[in-house]
């Protein structure tokens, strides 16, 4: 842990991974100031008062220079993104210039200021279809859809830039993000939202009319698809010991943030209706083109490198907060069981 607090750029810090994060470092003495265009991102996940939200481009250098002059940041987590697979698919230039060009137009800031600690949202899918499971790091990095080649881009252009002039970079790749803050003031606010456990909860509060599952016919012990769920409080730790494992000097850093426990769709639904107390609305739908039937991380890197491992093991622990942070947005009326 360095002994001064550091000065800190997070981008895309008002959206869901974000803003658990900008809590976590406020919490720890930091001084973060967010960078959010709000195209995805709310205003009020920024709860901390001291936290200065700069509403704005990633890749405004005019902006981000006047930023860095400002505040002489020590170091940069860098959340802003899209992230919508499909979407990336249709309108691939859409991602490359946000999810990569904007990052470089950045990083040529944090060059011209001598910043040189970087910490990087990447992503599972820059392993697309894994040769073996659990994944680990020495995955071949094959990304089967534009999303998570802007991701890997990134990756590579940050490993360039070390050797040119000396930026350190964590390039963490989470797994299925989920869950909600514990006192339920943030949680996860996507929308369009795509992610199974919020989906599932959604049907319950009646803003979708059910859930489909996609596909039962997998080689997996239900038959449905297998991720691994991971909390977004262990992410938020996760990116403080990233972060200060380059302020103290640390070489830069890639590795996998995950559980290492695998979870199917049925499993979700099953835990869904444990926490709630309600029956989940299903439809069973055909499997969707480019999902792999299991993605499980190996988190053990993670593990060496920075002394990090998920406390959230069992899934209902990202349920039970997913839920109270969907129901608190109804007013509670949906909540059966005692949360
Ligand atoms: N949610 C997951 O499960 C998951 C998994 C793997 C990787 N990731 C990555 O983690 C990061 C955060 O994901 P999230 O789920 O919190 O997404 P999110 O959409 O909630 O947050 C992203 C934030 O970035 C902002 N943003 C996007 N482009 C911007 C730009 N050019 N300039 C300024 N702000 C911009 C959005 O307004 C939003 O607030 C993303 O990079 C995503 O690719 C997420």
């Amino acid at each position: 842990m360095p002994n001064s607090p550091l000065s800190i750029l997070v981008t895309g810090g008002a959206g869901y991974i974000g803003s658990h994060t900008v809590r976590l470092l406020v919490s720890q003495g930091h001084r973060v100031v967010v960078l959010d265009n709000l195209v995805y991102g709310h205003r009020q996940a920024i709860v901390d008062e001291s936290v200065r939200l700069v509403v704005g481009d990633v890749g405004d250098q005019a902006l981000v220079r006047s930023l860095f002059k400002e505040h002489s940041f020590d170091a940069v987590v860098h959340f802003a993104a899209f992230a919508y697979v499909g979407e990336s698919v249709t309108n691939p230039l859409k991602y490359y210039e946000n999810n990569t060009s904007e990052p470089i137009r950045l990083l040529a800031i944090m060059q011209e200021f001598g910043c040189r600690c970087f910490v990087f949202s990447s992503t599972c899918a820059t392993y697309g279809v894994p040769v073996a499971l659990p994944i680990t790091e020495a995955n071949p990095q094959q990304p089967i859809n534009p999303y998570g080649q802007s991701k890997l881009m990134v990756e590579k252009i940050l490993a360039d830039c070390a050797v040119a002039w000396g930026l350190r970079s964590a390039c963490l790749r989470y797994f299925n993000a989920s869950g909600g803050s514990e006192d339920g003031l943030i949680g996860e606010d996507h929308d369009p939202e795509t992610h199974l456990i919020p989906r599932v909860l959604m049907a319950l509060t009646g803003e979708i009319e059910h859930v489909d599952l996609f596909g039962t016919d997998y080689e997996t012990p239900d038959g449905t698809c297998i991720r691994d769920y991971i909390h977004v409080d262990d992410l938020a730790e996760a990116h403080l010991r990233a972060l200060e494992h380059l302020a103290s000097g640390g070489e830069s850093i890639s590795c996998n943030l995950g559980t290492g426990v695998g979870v199917s769709v049925k499993e979700i639904i099953a835990a869904a209706e444990e926490v709630t107390g309600l029956k989940v609305p299903v439809r069973i739908a055909s499997r969707r083109e480019g999902d792999p039937p299991s993605l499980v991380a190996d988190p053990s890197l993670a593990a060496t490198l920075l002394g990090w491992r998920a406390r959230h093991l069992d899934v209902r622990e990202m349920v039970r907060p997913a839920w109270r942070w969907i129901s608190s947005q109804h007013g509670g009326r949906y909540s059966k069981n005692d949360l």
